[in-house]
């Protein structure tokens, strides 16, 4: 069993991944977190993200990139965050800033429709696959809503759920938002908790986002009023 998957692996994975990486993913494979790996839906700067698959349930499989992230940022966002102290190097940033995605998630589940965190280890994540047969949701950003004023609406509540459950995801924007009938939040890495110094401007800077992206559709609503509404107890 351990044989086929680590075989499987090896087939998309040898001369894409660093060999710390692979050990990684062989350990999920052996934790049984990870079956099989089986194609690539995104390339990024921080991230590549793989369609993969877990027993018959498909997965998203994200591995942050050590060589080519962008540490200042991260080191920004990772240090006002008590939930992490402090890295050795670079690599150990990046695997804690795989760590704060997950714990963001698992936190998120019972409020927000986002991936269902499935298991994270060093610079690998993976999660519940938002999508059907290894095709992935749409972006927001590719995908405009067919009801924009009902998906504007859930945006705000998921806002609004998240601030209650502590915590301001800092990347909003219809590029982490997928379309799946209903509005998926993903990209939670960057998501700071309420005590953190940068906790307001990114707050006011998700609303500026989404503000802006559904004014497209004629939805026009003040800033101030969405962050009164945001912040609001009840
Ligand atoms: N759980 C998922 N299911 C399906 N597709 C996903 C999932 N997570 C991510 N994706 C796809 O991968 C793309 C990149 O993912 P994500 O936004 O999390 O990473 P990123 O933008 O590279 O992160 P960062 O902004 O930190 O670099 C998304 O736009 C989406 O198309
Ligand atoms: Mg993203």
């Amino acid at each position: 069993m351990i044989k086929q998957t680590e075989y499987e692996l090896r087939k998309i994975s040898e001369g894409v991944f660093d060999r710390s990486t692979l050990m990684t993913l062989y350990d999920l494979s052996k934790k049984n977190l990870i079956r099989e790996l089986k194609s690539i839906v995104a390339t990024g700067k921080e991230s590549n993200v793989y369609h993969g698959l877990l027993n018959r349930e498909e997965i998203a499989v994200k591995i942050y990139l050590v060589e080519t992230s962008d540490f200042k940022t991260m080191e920004k966002y990772l240090r006002g965050d008590r939930r992490f102290s402090s890295w050795k190097n670079h690599r150990h940033l990046i695997y804690n800033w795989a760590k704060k995605e997950f714990k963001n998630l698992s936190r998120l589940q019972s409020v927000v429709r986002c991936p269902k965190p499935i298991g994270v280890e060093n610079n690998v994540l993976v999660m519940e696959f938002i999508g059907e047969d290894g095709i992935a949701a749409q972006r927001l950003k590719d995908s405009p809503p067919e009801n924009p004023k009902r998906f504007f609406r859930k945006i705000k509540q998921y806002m609004k759920a998240m601030y209650k459950q502590g915590i301001i995801h800092g990347d909003l924007s219809e590029y982490n938002i997928l379309n799946w009938g209903e509005p998926v939040i993903i990209d939670l890495s960057m998501g700071v908790l309420l005590d953190h110094p940068l906790a307001e401007e990114l707050l006011r800077r998700d609303i500026r986002n989404v503000l802006n992206y559904f004014r497209k559709f004629g939805i026009e609503e003040d800033e101030e009023k969405v962050l009164d509404f945001v912040r609001k107890k009840c």
